[in-house]
């Protein structure tokens, strides 16, 4: 596996690679590499002849009361993880390298940002959007592929690629969960004791909006009602349960494309969680991960 860390390297290496006809498959992470990432590796290699995975704990998309400081970081074993996967390419830029001045210039989400994740941490998703910008400079990926998980950042992406020109095909995969329900992420890993337990209360609340529908009802206030009351568990602070298009519009009458999102705080972690009603939780990977 090849590990780069300067930008002006990583698009030297892609651009050999694409003069040999070789496809590029682009896995962009924050690290602390998970099965979810892993999936999403597999899924490049699939598509693609050659597979880079970039980590970068993108300070840009960090609100100043965030977790940027303790944000999981383990890249010895992101490493080895990395390796046996398949990855060919291991871009690991660091900040001076991404933004040797102040980035004044930012990708702006437009009124899709403004919503749901991009009320509750504002500036968040101009900072996604013009790190991925950048690494697509980089890389000049064929494909890039991103977790349904983060499910605004995936239709972001998508619209940026689409509307700015980008070349890139978006592919967006299916959630990877615990055999509990539990969706991976990486910030799993501030669940200590009761909280790891309390933490499951998301799952079910999108299984009972989803049961709930399946059994007939539509009406996206109803659907939303039955789900809180779920989420509303000991020790979870739910902060929204909402029903929308994958425009990230409020939905009139709930059908099979409509994406259930929601957030809550469980101890320290922040955690994000969504379904498509028609796909159900069923459909997501589930994996043994201890
Ligand atoms: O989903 C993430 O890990 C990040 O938001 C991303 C896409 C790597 C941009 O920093």
């Amino acid at each position: 596996m090849h590990e780069l860390t300067s930008p002006q390297e990583m698009r030297a290496w892609s651009r050999a690679e694409r003069a040999r006809n070789r496809r590029i498959g682009f896995v962009p992470t924050m690290g602390f590499l998970h099965e979810g990432h892993l999936r999403l590796v597999d899924r490049a290699r699939e598509r693609s002849d050659r597979v880079v995975l970039s980590i970068f704990v993108n300070p840009l998309q960090f609100g100043p009361n965030e977790d940027l400081a303790q944000y999981p970081r383990d890249l010895e074993r992101d490493r080895r993880l990395a390796a046996a996967r398949g990855v060919d390419c291991l871009f690991v830029p660091d900040v001076a390298a991404m933004y040797p001045t102040e980035p004044l210039v930012r990708v702006h989400p437009g009124p899709m940002g403004d919503t749901l994740e991009g009320a509750a941490r504002p500036g968040h998703f101009a900072g996604v959007l013009t790190v991925v910008a950048k690494l697509f400079h980089y890389v000049e990926p064929d494909i890039a592929i991103f977790g349904r998980k983060d499910f605004q950042q995936a239709m972001l992406v998508q619209r940026m690629a689409r509307d700015l020109d980008f070349g890139v095909e978006i592919d967006v995969a299916p959630t990877v969960r615990e055999l509990d329900g539990l969706a991976l992420s990486s910030r799993n890993t501030y669940l200590k004791g009761d909280d790891r337990r309390a933490a499951l209360a998301l799952s079910r609340a999108l299984r009972a909006v989803e049961q709930a529908w399946r059994n007939g009802e539509a009406d996206p206030k109803a659907l939303q009602r039955r789900g809180l009351e779920v989420l509303r568990a000991p020790d979870v602070r739910p902060e929204y349960l909402e029903l929308v298009d994958d425009q990230l519009r409020p939905v009139a009458r709930a059908d099979a494309r409509t994406v259930v999102v929601l957030a809550a705080r469980v101890g320290p972690a922040r955690l994000i969680d969504n379904v498509v009603l028609g796909e159900g939780i069923a459909s997501d990977v589930a994996v043994r991960t201890s």
